[in-house]
């Protein structure tokens, strides 16, 4: 019998990350998954083993503690056919104006940090020849806005490096996918007021992601309206868009 491929969700305890590992669990594959809440995760980890049967195993990670990072990597007994990187956050972005440490945290847990286990994956599913990335950036880095420039910002860098990492490795049978959700209900946004029609449920963003998945695509807007609405946005000139409360 053929033996289940496994994917690796980073940041397990996300809305849409738990979401997206619903559609890889009802496909068949096992499941790593990591958190830093070990409560959550575990909660999460029985329930994907009772309601959907799936082969699951969790693991401690805390994002901004490198030595948790090596931890983790060194108790990894295989290489998943896929990751999925899900972690993040939206720190709040007058906070961020007004504090250096507040904006730095926003950097490092959405880029700087991830990076590290982004570049450890690559490397090995470059040298074993496949393999798929997938990346959860956002619309938010596609142009700075005055709401969330420094979220944004970050998450701008995020989606430059899956590119990079899409052009590096295209010759070596390794899928890079980036994901660009707009508004989504989750905890991350369940204090802000969302507007109606271009918000989604973490549910609708994983059958998007499974699609790409499936069908290898390179970067997928969930909602798909949200492709359309930052081609415009991104090409309103700066002496408009700079006027303009977006
Ligand atoms: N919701 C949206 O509207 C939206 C839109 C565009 C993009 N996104 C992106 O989608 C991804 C998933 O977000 P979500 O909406 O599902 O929000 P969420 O439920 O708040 O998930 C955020 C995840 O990041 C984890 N995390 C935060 N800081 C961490 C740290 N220091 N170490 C380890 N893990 C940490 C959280 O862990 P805990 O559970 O322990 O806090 C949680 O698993 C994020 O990258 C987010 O930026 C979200």
């Amino acid at each position: 019998m053929e033996k289940n491929k496994t994917c690796l969700i980073l940041g397990a305890t996300s809305g849409i990350a738990e979401a997206i590992a619903i559609e890889f669990a009802k496909n068949n594959f096992d499941l790593i998954l990591t958190g830093r809440n070990s409560d959550e995760l575990n909660k999460i980890e029985q329930d994907f083993k009772i309601r959907y049967n799936a082969n699951c195993s969790a693991h401690h990670l805390e994002i901004t503690d490198l030595e948790s990072h090596r931890t983790f990597l060194e108790n990894l007994q295989i290489l998943p056919d896929v990751i999925v990187f899900a972690i993040g956050y939206l720190g709040e972005q007058k906070s961020s104006e007004a504090h250096y440490d507040e904006a730095r945290k926003v950097i490092d847990i959405n880029f700087t940090y991830p990076m590290n286990l982004l570049n450890h994956f690559a490397n090995e599913f470059e040298k074993r020849k496949s393999g798929t990335i997938i990346g959860i950036s956002s619309v938010a880095g596609d142009r700075g806005r005055k709401a969330n420039y420094i979220y944004g910002s970050a998450k701008a860098a995020l989606s430059a490096y899956l590119s990079g990492l899409r052009n590096r490795l295209s010759g070596s049978h390794v899928e890079v996918i980036t994901i660009k959700p707009g508004f989504v209900r989750t905890k991350m946004t369940e204090h802000l007021e969302t507007p109606g029609r271009f918000t989604t449920e973490p549910q609708e963003v994983a059958k998007d992601t499974w699609k790409g998945f499936a069908k290898k695509k390179d970067v997928i807007y969930s909602k798909k309206i949200y492709r359309y609405l930052l081609f415009v946005i991104k090409h309103i000139p700066e002496k408009i868009f700079k006027k303009l409360s977006i």
